[in-house]
């Protein structure tokens, strides 16, 4: 891979020198990360609208905008690019940038189809580039948690996972409500779940009750290797915001409330036992179930900003010329599900499988 020197403990390691573009509403979260992380340095901000660009650096700003996109790709000063431009465009912009022989992080989803994700993962292969997909929510302390205790077995087998992401949301022109929420929820799981548990297939649900011509409310199913199963509720017409994941195993079962600071995470030695689990067939069935009510306890978590440690974790990998944790192949992942949820959705809900999953 490309970059400059090896992170070792106590070494100096140049910071990255990086250019975000797409300066609506997303990029400027990204400049202000950039702009505050040790291992980056933010070079310039590239919008169509320069304006924009230039209202994201602030009127005091050293750092350059621009309305270029040739302009930023051309100049051998930067080395990594953040893309924050609408998701139909996220190909074309990733793969003139890795063509560039630059360093990609792309916003979520890491592109508009399958292919187009491919093709992006295939060029930074071939190139030994970084590839990274901002799936946001891996880097909240909270999802880092969860996926801790999910995979260090602490609530037992996953039996199911359900989640919830409602709001009054942006009706957006161009994805429906699947490709504008459930990449949060589905880039979640795909960080969260432990082998044994990949996703096998997805069905969804969608309906438009007001006419903007696209799905604004979506249910989706994914069934879960091992007899588990998972589902995602994202809407944009709900008045009240919920934003909370319930993940119940064999002996724990943990609850995820992003909207209460105070306890975000719940774990509830609380569930159900079957009588007889050595039993079999009709035996197992006729077998009693017991309901194990223990302690709650709220696993303590520090408080960061997500973006902060996406961003650190992109300036980390560049150069320690290593894999991101949400990589190129987890952008993949999370399309195609997508993909298949749009395919169920055109059949009415079917389900449709999701083939080898990694
Ligand atoms: N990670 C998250 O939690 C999160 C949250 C919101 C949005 N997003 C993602 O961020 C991306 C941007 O979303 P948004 O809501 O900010 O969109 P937006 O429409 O508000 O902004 C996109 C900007 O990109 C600019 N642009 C388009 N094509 C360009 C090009 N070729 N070169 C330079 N600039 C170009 C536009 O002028 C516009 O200013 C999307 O992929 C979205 O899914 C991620």
């Amino acid at each position: 891979m490309t970059g400059g020197g090896a992170a070792q403990e106590g070494a100096f390691v140049e910071p990255v020198r990086v250019a975000v573009v797409g300066a609506g509403y997303w990029g400027p979260n990204l400049v202000r990360n950039f702009s505050t992380c040790p291992a980056t340095e933010l070079q310039v901000v590239c919008d169509l609208d320069v304006e924009r660009a230039s209202r994201a650096v602030g009127r005091h700003s050293t750092v350059a905008v621009t309305g270029s996109l040739e302009e930023v790709l051309g100049d051998p000063a930067v080395e990594a690019v953040a893309v924050a431009t609408p998701a139909r465009t996220h190909a074309e912009v990733a793969l003139a940038a890795l063509d560039a022989g630059k360093h990609v992080m792309v916003e979520k989803p890491l592109a508009s189809s399958v292919a187009d994700g491919r093709k992006l993962v295939e060029a930074a292969a071939g190139r030994s580039l970084v590839l990274m997909c901002d799936h946001t929510y891996c880097y909240t302390p909270a999802v880092r948690k969860i996926r801790e205790l999910v995979r260090g077995g602490e609530l037992g087998e996953i039996q199911w996972v359900d989640s919830v992401r409602i709001n009054l949301g942006l009706v957006q022109r161009d994805v429906d409500v699947l490709w504008d929420l459930a990449p949060h929820d589905l880039s979640i799981l795909e960080f969260i779940l432990p082998e044994g548990r990949e996703p096998l297939a997805v069905a969804a649900h969608g309906a438009d009750p007001i006419g903007a011509g696209r799905s604004c409310v979506g249910y989706l199913t994914v069934p879960l290797r091992g007899g588990a199963i998972a589902h995602a509720h994202v809407n944009w017409l709900s008045p009240t915001k919920i934003r909370t994941t319930v993940i119940g195993g064999s002996r724990r079962t943990l609850v995820w409330d992003d909207l209460s600071p105070s306890q975000r995470l719940s774990v509830y030695d609380r569930g159900v036992d079957l009588d007889g689990e050595r039993l079999t067939g009709e035996l197992r069935r006729e077998a009693m179930v017991s309901y194990r009510t223990g302690d709650m306890t709220a696993p303590a978590l520090h408080e960061s900003e997500a973006l902060q440690g996406a961003v650190t974790e992109f300036a980390g990998a560049i150069r320690e010329r290593r894999a991101p944790l949400t990589d190129g192949e987890a952008g993949l992942r999370v399309l195609r599900m997508l993909e298949a949820a749009s395919e169920s959705l055109g059949w009415g809900g079917t389900l449709v499988p999701l083939g080898s999953w990694r």
